[in-house]
């Protein structure tokens, strides 16, 4: 486990043994394969616009007939595809024990396991006989929080040390090694590339932030080592083979104060905010205690598959946030770009620019992430837009990012970034989830999953005075140049109920509805997938009474044309989607199945948990619902990305 091989300072150690190491030595031979033959769109990560290229790209949507909407406890694909399941909360990641389906495991035994609540994950590729192989690679998933009513055998009743300890196991990250076998994908165990990050796993801390004095603990005087990542929500991959996974609602697992100060409220700590009780038992997440290990989480984190000695890194330059993904692409001149929502009622988006350029077969490129320009978006109604720089000194209308407001570093402005983009102006968007880029184009795509507490209209990047269908907004950068500090946008969709008596919730998708929009991927010929999140509390009622369970959907962002491809099962949301390079093995998560309208499984209530209905999914692997990964494929065998 990542645990027992914490390196303290792993990126100087990576600089020149990295030739010698078998792990790395298949990188390199990846990187320069794809710098060579320009796979790394195929890969994950889109490439810098093409010159000379304007307006929407070509690609139109590829043959399937849409899917009626579901409410039924199953994974519904259309007429043609498949739908297996493959990697389900509880499956070892390597050769530990496999789950009990009354959920009695230990919090040692939930280490070498999948996490609860999959959400954001990539494949990695093996170099196989010259060529990314599309049968065998890596995988990290995120596993982004717990339901500890369904996590522990009696639920939260007799709430204990060791239920918080099997809770942290049950965060994080897996990394599995994957392989197709006469047709099958399995998990490969034993494997040598397998680990569990969880949240106690040892990070370092770069960037900005390292070092600063509110980053240092009792445990870590220095303030360059974590304990742990948490909430992961989605993800990003570099071009040099790395995986960024996002720590999103933090402020959930800190006791804070009766009395919140300014920066504590800024980010949601509160004293009654600490709903997963891990303060009870592990004083680190007590604030009172350690005040400023809530400065240590909100953070993008590093995570290098292909050295499970590695540890994670939190690249602090790109700000501290309730982070939904961070989406790479190369600028022209190929500095790293990363795109990055923040998922909350009238938060920002954001973009990091790399002061260097990425150079193809380098090897210490992850500390590319430390040094660069972060800005967040303006978006201006007549369809313009402007990124604006968050470094320290520079001078808004509003106040100065200097020491008179609190920014007396670049350190303050990452670790309170959400100050620092109020005092820039930026523009207060309905929740931003995940960001895609055109593999082709490099236009921008956001989902703006919902917001109904705007109550008038404030602009027109977000329309509705109350947005309880959330809309898709995109851009394309200046000179077609993802560094370029200027952009034009538009509403690709406003989701909504075409049938809804309010005219006003009906939208504008052509094609199958959805609402909620959250997760958001292009695969590399340019189809846009949409993933839904509608909360369960809403589901099949109300203004969602036509739409179904949360769905996927595929549409061609030329036309619009939108299609649904897939129906989850009750109470599920549909996040986190990846590829084989071939494009025949999709892989798509189903989070939380069977959760009640509540959103939790009710802690007070063990026998309520041990008595599952037998039918939620997936019902193969025991009396609970579990979030699994699925793989679709199509029944004749070709691209399920057309
Ligand atoms: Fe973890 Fe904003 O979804
Ligand atoms: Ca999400
Ligand atoms: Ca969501």
């Amino acid at each position: 486990m990542s645990n027992h091989c914490f390196e303290p300072d792993d990126d100087a150690a990576s600089d020149s043994p990295l030739l010698a190491d078998p792990f790395r030595r298949r990188l390199l031979s990846a990187a320069a394969l794809s710098a060579a033959s320009g796979v790394l769109a195929a890969a994950g990560v889109p490439l810098p616009a093409l010159a000379g290229s304007v307006g929407r790209a070509a690609g139109s949507i590829h043959g399937f007939t849409g899917l009626p909407v579901s409410s039924a406890d199953e994974v519904r694909v259309a007429p043609g595809f498949l739908a297996t399941l493959f990697y389900a909360w509880g499956d070892p990641v390597s050769n530990g024990p496999r789950a009990k389906p009354d959920a009695s495991d230990s919090a040692a035994e939930q280490m070498q396991q999948a996490g609860m609540h999959h959400d954001g994950m990539h494949f990695f590729p093996f170099v196989e006989q010259g060529r990314l192989s599309s049968t065998h690679g890596l995988m990290c998933i995120n596993h982004e929080y717990t339901d500890d009513g369904l996590l522990h055998a009696g639920g939260m009743h007799d709430w204990s040390a060791e239920k918080v300890a099997k809770s942290k196991a049950a965060h994080g990250v897996s990394v599995i090694e994957v392989r197709q076998y006469k047709g099958a994908w399995q998990v490969v165990r034993p494997s040598s590339w397998a680990r569990r990050i969880t949240a106690d796993t040892p990070c370092r801390v770069a960037g900005p932030a390292a070092a600063h004095p509110a980053m240092q603990t009792a445990a870590d005087r220095r303030g360059e080592v974590v304990l742990g990542t948490l909430n992961n929500c989605a993800m990003g991959v570099t071009p040099w083979g790395t995986y960024l996974t996002c720590e999103e609602n933090f402020n959930g697992y800190f006791k804070g104060p009766k009395t919140p100060n300014t920066d504590q409220k800024r980010y949601g700590i509160s004293e009654k905010g600490a709903g997963f009780r891990w303060h009870e038992f592990d004083e680190r997440f007590d604030l009172s205690q350690h005040l400023n290990e809530a400065n240590r989480f909100g953070w993008v984190v590093e995570i290098d598959p292909w050295n499970p000695e590695k540890a994670p890194v939190k690249r602090t330059a790109l700000g501290r946030f309730k982070h939904e993904g961070a989406t790479v692409t190369l600028a022209r001149d190929g500095r790293v770009v990363v795109y990055m929502g923040d998922d909350e009622r009238f938060e920002y988006i954001y973009k990091f620019v790399s002061s260097q350029r990425y150079m193809p077969g380098h090897s210490d490129t992850g500390s590319l992430l430390d040094d660069g320009t972060l800005y967040v978006a303006h978006f201006a109604d007549d369809g313009q837009g402007r990124w604006l720089p968050l470094r320290h000194g520079e001078k808004y209308e509003k106040g100065a990012l200097t020491a008179e407001h609190g920014f007396a570093s670049q350190g303050d402005v990452a670790i309170r970034c959400r100050q620092a983009a109020d005092l820039a102006g930026a523009t207060k968007m309905d929740r931003p989830e995940w960001i895609a880029v055109h593999p082709k184009t490099g236009e921008v795509y956001v989902t703006l999953t919902n917001n109904i507490k705007r109550g008038r209209h404030e602009g027109a990047a977000n329309p509705r005075a109350e947005n309880v269908f959330g809309h898709i907004v995109r851009w394309h950068e200046a000179r077609h140049d993802a560094a370029a500090t200027s952009f034009a946008w538009d509403i690709f969709a406003l989701a909504g109920d075409p049938q809804h008596a309010d005219e006003s919730k009906r939208g504008t998708i052509k094609g199958d509805a959805y609402g909620s929009p959250d997760g958001l991927w292009f695969d590399p010929n340019g189809h846009l997938w949409i993933q839904t999140d509608v909360s369960t509390s809403v589901l099949n009622k109300g203004d969602y009474a036509n739409l179904g369970n949360n769905q996927m959907l595929v549409a061609d962002v030329q036309s619009g044309e939108t299609r649904r491809i897939l129906t989850g099962p009750k109470g599920c949301e549909l996040t986190g989607i990846t590829a084989t390079p071939d494009g025949r093995t999709l892989f798509v998560n189903i989070q939380h199945p069977g959760e009640p309208a509540s959103e939790r499984s009710d802690p007070a209530s063990p026998t309520a948990v041990s008595a599952w209905p037998a039918n939620q999914f997936p019902n193969a692997v025991g009396g609970r619902p579990r979030s699994a990964t699925i793989v679709i494929t199509r029944q004749d065998g070709k691209p399920v990305t057309g």
